[in-house]
């Protein structure tokens, strides 16, 4: 199975993903934790992709499609949930074509749906653990020990992009540049939508029973 996760920078995503990445033993791709990744590691594509993660613009098409599409062709046939991509219309369809390609194609798209107003509050309280990439809130998803990580004890830390001006520059990214795939997605009967604003446990029963 082939699931795409849609939805405004705090939705859910990343939590949502992992739970479910875990449970159905599927592959979790996310583009920014990816990205990330190549950043901490200092390779060329981290080095190119910094500058515009930091303003809280997205990544030039052709590095993000050449970067997924081949991490899903390494995916040994197993389910691929992904998570921040695609995040452009050139993206959606060259996600299709590759998949085509192989004679695949996406079985559902999530849409968890978020307002802008709840974005904020999300993102300020996040923290996440640079270790193994677990994903906390201050307020709503706690680590049992204040600033550590309950899988591996790492000091936890904030995103750099996770500052109210960033945040706002990636909520009109996401307006502008990634919604109208809710469009596109829905033209091809796929998407299924989720309130993203209930608990996650709540949320996760309704991304179970969207891809159900
Ligand atoms: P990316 O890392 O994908 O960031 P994003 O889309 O802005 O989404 P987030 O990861 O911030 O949020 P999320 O939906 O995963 O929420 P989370 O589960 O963490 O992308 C970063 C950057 O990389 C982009 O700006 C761009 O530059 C670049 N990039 C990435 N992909 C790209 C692409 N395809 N093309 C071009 N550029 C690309 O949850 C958020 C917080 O809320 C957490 O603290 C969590 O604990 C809490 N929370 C989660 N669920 C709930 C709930 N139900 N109730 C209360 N709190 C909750
Ligand atoms: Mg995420």
């Amino acid at each position: 199975m082939i699931a795409v996760l849609l939805g405004p920078p705090g939705a859910g995503k990343g939590t949502q993903a992992k739970r479910l990445a875990e449970k159905m033993k599927a592959l979790h791709l996310s583009s920014g934790d990816i990205l990330r990744a190549e950043k901490a590691a200092g390779s060329e594509l981290g080095k190119e992709a910094a500058g515009y993660m930091e303003r809280g613009e997205l990544v030039p098409d052709d590095l993000i499609i050449k970067m997924m599409l081949n991490r899903m062709t390494a995916s040994d046939g197993k389910s691929i949930i992904l998570d921040g991509f695609p995040r452009t219309l050139p993206q959606a369809e060259a996600l299709d074509e590759g998949l085509n390609r192989h004679g695949l194609k996406i079985d559902a798209v999530v849409n968890i749906d978020v307002p802008d107003g709840e974005v904020e509050r999300r993102m300020t309280g996040r923290r996440s653990c640079p270790t193994c990439g677990a994903v906390y809130h201050l307020e709503f998803a706690p680590p049992k020990t204040a600033g550590k990580c309950d899988k591996d004890g790492s000091d936890l830390v904030q995103r750099p992009d996770d500052t109210p001006e960033v945040v706002q520059r990636r909520l009109q990214t996401y307006h502008q540049q990634t919604q109208p795939l809710v469009d596109y997605y829905s033209r091809h009967g796929l998407v299924k939508d989720v309130d993203g604003t209930q608990s996650p446990d709540q949320v996760q029963a309704e991304v179970e029973a969207a891809l159900a």
